[in-house]
């Protein structure tokens, strides 16, 4: 009887996760996730260097952005940096997308064409 009612206890929590999940302002899809994932390596990776340790622009490694607040590289990202390289991605990406990105580069980035990281779904 306990047991039972636990286990609906934590199916619960289960269906609240995920919906709580999936309602987070526009979460990406997972097909989407793999773009961003292609995107960053190429792209982003242009500058800031294919393995993301620097190159023009500095390293988005997960030790180098481990103390800034996810806010501003969020922001840097869509807004870019004015007066240097750093160009605006608003328009290419949506803010998900970029909070998105910055909180996997924050992990350690996914490779390009490998699986999105069971993580990075939720
Ligand atoms: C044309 C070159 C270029 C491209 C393309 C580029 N960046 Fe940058 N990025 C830079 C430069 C240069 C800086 C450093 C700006 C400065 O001096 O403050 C920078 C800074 C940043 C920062 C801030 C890092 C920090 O430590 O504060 C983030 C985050 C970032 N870029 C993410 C991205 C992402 C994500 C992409 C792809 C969507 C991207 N960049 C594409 C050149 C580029």
């Amino acid at each position: 009887m306990v047991v039972r009612s636990l286990g609906v206890m934590l199916a619960g929590v289960v269906a609240f996760v995920m919906l709580g999940g999936a309602a987070q302002a526009g979460t990406p899809a997972p097909e989407r996730m793999r773009e961003l994932v292609h995107m960053v390596r190429q792209d982003c990776g242009s500058c800031h260097g294919l393995t993301l340790q620097g190159g023009l622009g500095p390293a988005l490694t997960p030790q180098a952005l481990r103390d800034k607040p996810v806010e501003a590289l969020v922001i840097t990202v869509m807004a870019g940096r004015p007066g240097t390289p750093m160009p605006p991605f608003r328009g290419i990406l949506s803010e998900a997308d970029a909070a998105w990105v910055i909180e996997q580069l924050m992990r350690g980035f996914p490779e390009d064409g490998g699986t999105v990281p069971a993580a990075a779904l939720r």
